[in-house]
């Protein structure tokens, strides 16, 4: 049967898609390709957030394309996702070699159209339509790709698309209207999941604060997110859960104060602010004010002290002023973030922000970039050396990535542990002490209990 590699670009989303469509495709017969090399299929998977992320796919697809002509020019080539459906049909008018282009609504087609390409009963698929109910075909797992490694953790989708539109993003226009998938459709598939040793599940979602908004009534003051948390807090043998990302205009009381009433809620947050101005905040369509965000963090923070706490910042936003940069930078002292995500802004097809008339230079872009990227690792830093000398929980991933003979696991607040361990831990949850932090890592050992 045919070998299929999948490359992946962005974010978890997009990991989850392509897991999916290569169970897919190895239900259907195919074999995974460890690598491009040997490949009877080569798929790349897209992001179309910023324009350096395209333009990365696009290269890539180039090379393979010129290397398949000369070598293997049987191998067919796609590209999925984001990009896919913003792009359509000029990606093959400028890419010729590529035979096959599915969208974010389409990627459980993708086994149908490959048949058909390899078949020759079709030489090039573009499909990048809507599709009712595609929210809830992304539900098959291939955990650890085919390694033999046993995943402990997992992601699972639970909505698709976004209605927010800030004008900086192309996200509701590659990934379409929110549509989210039933509760007992996401809790069986997490059921499954947790039955094949999975401890620990990561909800996906554009905006996971609005999961459920037309079809979950509110029900004693809980949304359908936090009605949602709860049916995946009941199920046995799950330990953790972690979801990413909410926004914080649907972040309510009711999503706190379920911090506080669910262990399995890890202290762990990913929320987005964008920007510190308010003047900035409104312009992107943002929904929300400084003060409203550091409220939200305030009260996280009440409720599980040690939250760890990252978000995404966009920098060089048409029209930002120094001050404006600067009350981004205030806000990333106040609220001491464990991470941040920051991103220059990258002007977007049809979005309002790209038609702005003050565009910045790249130069401002790369300064503010740098000058909040060294802000964000200092508080970092600090952040992590305070976990030395104390004893924190791991649940324990694998092998570390760096260093095979030293296995990984990580803390409750989303902390990457390395630590001397072997095989036997995989998969526990076990205390560690910290002795040593490094630049988003910290290292232990395996706490003795008692002796302490
Ligand atoms: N330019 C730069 N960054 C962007 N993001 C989204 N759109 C853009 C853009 N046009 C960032 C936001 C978002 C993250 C996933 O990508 O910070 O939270």
């Amino acid at each position: 049967m045919p070998s299929v590699y999948i490359k992946t670009y962005g974010c978890q989303m997009n990991e989850r898609d392509s897991e999916t469509v290569a169970a897919q495709l190895v239900a259907k017969g195919y074999t995974l390709a460890p690598s491009e090399a040997g490949a009877d299929v080569i798929l790349l998977n897209t992001c179309s957030v910023r324009d350096a992320a395209e333009q990365k796919a696009i290269g890539k697809m180039q090379n393979l394309a010129a290397e398949m002509r000369k070598n293997r020019p049987d191998v067919v080539l796609g590209f999925m996702g984001c990009m896919a459906q913003s792009r359509g049909q000029q990606l093959i008018d400028k890419l010729p070699d590529v035979d096959l282009v599915i969208g974010t609504q389409k990627f459980h087609r993708t086994a149908d159209y490959l048949d058909d390409i390899l078949a020759g009963r079709q030489a090039k698929v573009v499909d990048i339509g809507e599709e009712q109910g595609s929210e809830a075909t992304i539900r098959e797992h291939i955990l650890n790709g085919n390694t033999a490694e046993k995943s402990v953790t997992a992601f699972v989708s639970i909505m698709q698309g976004c209605n927010q539109y800030c004008t900086f993003c192309i996200v509701p226009y590659t990934r379409g209207e929110e549509r989210s998938r039933t509760i007992p459709d996401i809790v069986s598939e997490c059921r499954e999941l947790v039955a094949r040793g999975v401890k620990e599940i990561t909800l996906l979602g554009q905006i996971v604060t609005s999961y459920g908004k037309r079809d979950v009534p509110i029900k004693e003051g809980k949304s359908g997110f936090v009605q949602l948390l709860e049916a995946v807090h009941e199920i046995e043998g799950l330990d953790r859960i972690r979801f990413t990302s909410p926004h914080p205009k649907g972040y309510g009381d009711d999503l706190v104060e379920a911090y506080g009433r669910l262990p399995k809620l890890v202290e762990s947050a990913h929320i987005p602010v964008q920007s510190g101005s308010d003047r900035l905040l409104k312009i992107m369509h943002r929904g929300y004010t400084r003060e409203r965000f550091l409220s939200i963090i305030d009260k996280l923070r009440r409720v599980r002290p040690r939250m760890g706490i990252t978000t995404d910042i966009i920098v060089g936003f048409p029209g930002e002023a120094e001050a404006d940069f600067e009350e981004t930078l205030s806000l990333a002292r106040a609220v001491e973030f464990d991470n941040a995500y920051i991103f220059k802004y990258s002007p977007r097809k049809d979005t309002p922000a790209a038609e702005m008339p003050e565009q910045l230079s790249k130069e401002i872009k790369e300064e503010r970039n740098a000058r909040l990227l060294q802000l964000v690792n200092e508080i970092a830093a600090r952040r992590y050396e305070h976990y030395v000398g104390e004893q924190v929980q791991i649940l324990v991933e694998g092998e570390s990535r760096k260093n095979s003979a030293r296995m990984m696991g990580r803390t409750r607040t989303n902390k990457i542990v390395v630590f001397d361990g072997s095989e036997r831990h995989h998969g526990q949850l076990m205390d560690v002490k910290i002795n040593r932090a490094g630049s988003f890592t910290l290292y232990g050992d395996p706490a003795i209990v008692n002796l302490d």
